[in-house]
């Protein structure tokens, strides 16, 4: 069957150093992949890439069957894939509701000229990812991490994606920020969403995913069922620092 996302032996060198080196590895329809490693070991730089906003130096990225590697990233968020940030990048002069009008935008201004901003979906995605009538007016500068993440979730969905991939999701949350978050992944996941998502907590991870890839200096050093690979000891090693 064909894979929402294979990735086909991706390396990115900077300079000197190589982040993602010789990476392969498919997701499969539907399911939810944990991405783990310490900081550093190529993480991002494995998201960025399959968004295109960094080319590879070599490899492949297939979406459904077909080579994305050389799109724009506008051109992959249409195909259906889209991705969150480690760090929450709102505009910070527009409202909680125009940064979600943002993801929503029709790829033409004058789309967007003609049909105008979708206010009801806007209000909807919002709601749908926590915030109260209250926040919408809000702008980004009086918003918590926890709200912060949601709006970058909330953005994310906007551009009706069939692959999410989430960066961090859980980092600077409360416990009850983290707990409103994995319950919006786990109803994506009753949707048939397919994720890719990076954490370091693994505690929040674990109930979210099916399985995990580890990876470390750029290359996958093990990958399989979660329980699997969280006690594989040259993933503990690298990782968690213990043995
Ligand atoms: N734009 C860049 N220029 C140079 N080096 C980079 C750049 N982005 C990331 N790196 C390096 O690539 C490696 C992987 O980084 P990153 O993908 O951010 O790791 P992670 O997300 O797993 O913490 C690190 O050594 C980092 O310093
Ligand atoms: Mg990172």
């Amino acid at each position: 069957m064909v894979k929402p996302l294979s990735i086909k032996n991706l390396v990115k060198n900077f300079g000197g150093l190589t982040a993602t080196d010789d990476i392969s590895f498919d997701l499969e329809e539907g399911q939810s992949t944990g991405l783990i490693g310490p900081n550093g070991a190529g993480k991002t730089t494995i998201f960025s890439q399959i968004m295109g906003e960094y080319r590879q130096t070599s490899g492949i990225i297939e979406l459904y069957g077909s080579d994305i590697s050389k799109l724009s990233t506008p051109a992959r968020i249409r195909l259906g894939i889209s991705r969150t940030y480690q760090v929450p990048r709102p505009f910070s002069d527009f409202s909680v509701l125009e940064n979600i009008r943002v993801g929503l935008m029709p790829d033409s201004i004058w789309k967007m000229i003609t049909q105008g901003p979708n206010r009801e979906r806007e209000i909807e995605l919002a709601l749908s990812v926590g915030f109260s009538e209250d926040d919408l007016q809000q702008t980004p500068d009086t918003l918590s991490m926890g709200d912060l993440r949601k709006l970058e979730m909330a953005r994310t969905m906007a551009t009706n994606p069939k692959i999410m991939l989430l960066d961090e999701v859980f980092a600077g949350l409360t416990v009850g920020e983290i707990n409103q978050i994995a319950k919006l992944i786990q109803n994506m996941r009753k949707e048939n969403m397919t994720f890719l998502i990076v954490s370091h907590d693994l505690k929040a991870l674990e109930p979210l995913v099916d399985d995990a890839i580890a990876i470390n200096y750029g290359k996958i050093i093990a990958q399989g069922a979660f329980s699997e690979v969280i006690s594989d000891s040259a993933v503990r090693t690298s990782y968690l620092g213990t043995e």
